[in-house]
């Protein structure tokens, strides 16, 4: 039996979440450059987004580019922001076939003007769709995105608009770039490294972790089931005991 007929699918996570790591590697260890990881880690993400799809998984946030990742080489930068371009401009169609709305987390301004343009273009041709929402992290990272949440909410406290009292977990998840999604119930990381380099901190404080060797070029649905399926066998108890849940 697959992994896909062993998923109990009234109990699917709404939102998962993906820290694509490996692409450069994958290919490394191929003799390959890492360009070649990374559109190789396009063919992955196409695969998953179609599992997420198959079975109805309503949210899937991936981390594609984060806040550090500006630190890389400017070739790989420039390779992976065209990379970007070219990804976000082929999918609309399958998208929209799909039914799956795009949707973009980080920094975006920071991006070159052609990546805003042509990512604010995709998510407006797929805005009307509703059976998925797949979520680009793209200069991203979750110490910007909370330190920019307290300052919206400071500002909306001095303008009066706001009083101090109303600073709870919910107003301040309102001004997180994840506003109107449930928190992921799993993050995936693929690529062997057991960190969280940064992803979603706030977001994944009861998620459930899953780390994998698996490099991200070779991780595909039957790989996304996998996960699913280990993710149902655990007990979530949110600090109670065993004997409280039903
Ligand atoms: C993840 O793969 C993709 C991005 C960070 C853009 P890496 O490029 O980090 O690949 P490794 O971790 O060096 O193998
Ligand atoms: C995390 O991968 C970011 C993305 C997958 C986009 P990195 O490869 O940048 O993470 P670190 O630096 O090894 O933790
Ligand atoms: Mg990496």
């Amino acid at each position: 039996m697959g992994f896909k007929e062993q998923i109990d699918i009234s109990r699917l996570p709404e939102h998962i979440a993906i820290i694509m790591d490996g692409n450069g590697r994958w290919a490394k260890n191929q003799g390959k450059f890492r360009s070649f990881g990374h559109e190789s880690g396009v063919v992955s993400l196409k695969d998953v987004v179609e599992g997420c799809s198959d079975i109805g998984v309503k949210y899937l946030t991936v981390y594609a580019f984060s806040t550090e990742n500006w630190n890389r080489p400017i070739e790989e930068v420039n390779l992976l922001m065209e990379l970007l371009i070219s990804t976000i401009n082929a999918e609309i169609v399958t998208l929209n076939k799909n039914n799956i709305r795009l949707n973009a987390i980080g920094d975006i301004a920071s991006l070159p003007q052609k990546c805003i343009d042509d990512l604010k273009h995709a998510m407006e041709e797929t805005s009307k769709n509703t059976s998925c929402t797949l979520t680009l992290a793209l200069s991203y990272s979750s110490k910007w995105e909370i330190v920019q949440a307290a300052k919206k909410l400071a500002l909306l406290v001095k303008d009066g608009k706001m009083d101090i009292n109303d600073i709870n977990e919910s107003s301040f998840s309102s001004q997180l770039t994840t506003v109107n999604m449930p928190d992921p119930e799993l993050l995936i990381r693929t690529g062997g490294e057991h960190r969280i380099s940064n992803y979603l901190l706030w977001q994944i404080a009861y998620g459930e972790l899953y780390f994998t060797e698996t490099m991200w070029p070779d991780f595909m649905k039957e790989d996304l089931f996998e996960a699913i399926v280990d993710y149902q066998k655990r007990e979530r108890r949110f600090g109670k005991i065993s004997e409280q849940l039903n």
